[in-house]
């Protein structure tokens, strides 16, 4: 079988054997500190007695599915807690695949690499749907190349790489497309809680047995080593989902699920508009100094990262390569997000070294 590897972990590692300082823009884990509550949830688990250090049920801890299923406003029944988005994804795209109701599943161009890579782990085939120039999907666009093959339509707001945000209206029509051709959406909406316009709309606004929601805390509340994430499933899908977690994973940790619950309950709103709040200031810094290397970029409606194309260096590995040893600079190579963005690089601004990064490229291009 024949699926893709995806390069980041490449470019990292050439990025760290580099002889020169390098800004590390590559990767998306946050920087900034995750809510004091996880750190007193893992204290107090750690007081915990032996039975504790046990399996905790497959689906999730109760409590945590049933806080989960509180604030999403969802049943309880159809939330599966994960090992991170990642695996809600894979779910997902299993699910959707086995449902032997087509192969085909539509991808947006650029695309976040992991899901062709899934895609096809899964022996589905990715067709793709080009976006606008400003990141959004617009969804006649995705209903001309639905057809009765299509198993899954898999959209991530907001969008990882391109900032966009898709909207109530764009999100239900989607929804409905997928229902349209007996396939299931599958909404990735691990930065919902990095929207700068007010404009995010969950997939679960619509209520429909032909949608998937996942999610994770690993953006929310910078825990990406924590591993846990969720989907909601439909009715008809989620028992299958089950046993597939169970036979991959026979569960997730159970210190990082209480940690993550002790957290939900105890972060209160300041916490992600703090963090919403570095990120647009980064996003303003870093776009500034763009400017100033004559860069075409999109400032993004939300999530952690900002394209940019540079005159006559497209964003290929072998110019990312050359960024780091030239500039210092490390950035996603374009071309591993799809055919569509192929002169242009992904920048993650989770450093506290973006101004840094910015000084260089205007060097570099300046
Ligand atoms: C769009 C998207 N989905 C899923 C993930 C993975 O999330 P997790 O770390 O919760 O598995 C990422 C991580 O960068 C992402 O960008």
């Amino acid at each position: 079988m024949e699926y893709q590897t995806p390069q980041f972990f490449r470019l990292m590692q050439y990025a760290a054997a580099a002889e020169r300082d390098v800004v590390e823009l590559v990767s998306g884990g946050p920087d900034w500190n995750a809510p004091p509550a996880i750190g007193e949830g893992l204290h107090e688990f750690a007081d915990l007695d032996g039975n504790d250090y046990q399996y905790p049920p497959s689906a999730g801890l109760a409590d945590l599915r049933e806080e989960i299923a509180a604030r999403r406003g969802v049943a309880i029944e159809n939330v599966v807690v994960t090992n991170g988005a990642g695996e809600a994804n894979s779910l997902a795209l299993a699910a959707a695949l086995d449902r032997d109701a087509g192969t085909e599943v539509l991808l947006t161009d650029p695309v976040y690499p992991y899901y062709p890579g899934k895609t096809q782990l899964f022996g589905g085939v990715p067709r793709y749907v080009p976006v606008d120039a400003d990141g959004s999907l617009d969804p006649a666009a995705v209903r001309e190349r639905a057809s009765d093959e299509t198993a899954a339509i898999v959209v991530n707001t907001p969008n990882n790489p391109t900032g966009a945000v898709y909207d109530e209206e764009t999100m239900a029509e989607l929804v409905e497309i997928a229902a349209a051709h007996d396939a299931i959406l599958v909404s990735d909406e691990v930065y919902d809680h990095f929207d700068y316009t007010g404009e995010f709309a969950s997939a679960l606004a619509v209520d429909s047995p032909h949608r998937i929601v996942t999610n994770a805390f690993s953006k929310s509340m910078a825990i990406t080593g924590f591993r846990v994430g969720y989907g909601v499933f439909p009715d008809e899908l989620v028992d299958g989902v089950r046993s597939r977690h169970m036979l991959v994973n026979v569960a997730g940790s159970r210190p990082a699920q209480y940690a993550v619950l002790r957290a939900l309950r105890g972060t209160g709103p300041e916490y992600y508009e703090r963090n919403r709040e570095r990120l647009v200031r980064r996003i303003d810094g870093f776009t500034d100094a763009l400017d100033d290397t004559g860069a075409e970029y999109t400032a993004p409606d939300g999530g952690f990262y900002v394209m940019a194309r540079f005159p006559e260096f497209p964003g290929t590995m072998k110019n990312a390569e050359r960024l780091v040893d030239e500039a210092g600079v490390a950035a996603m190579p374009g071309e591993t997000f799809g055919e569509a963005r192929a002169d242009w690089f992904r920048f993650a601004l989770v450093s506290p070294e973006i101004e840094t990064a910015g000084r260089r490229l205007v060097d570099f291009f300046g």
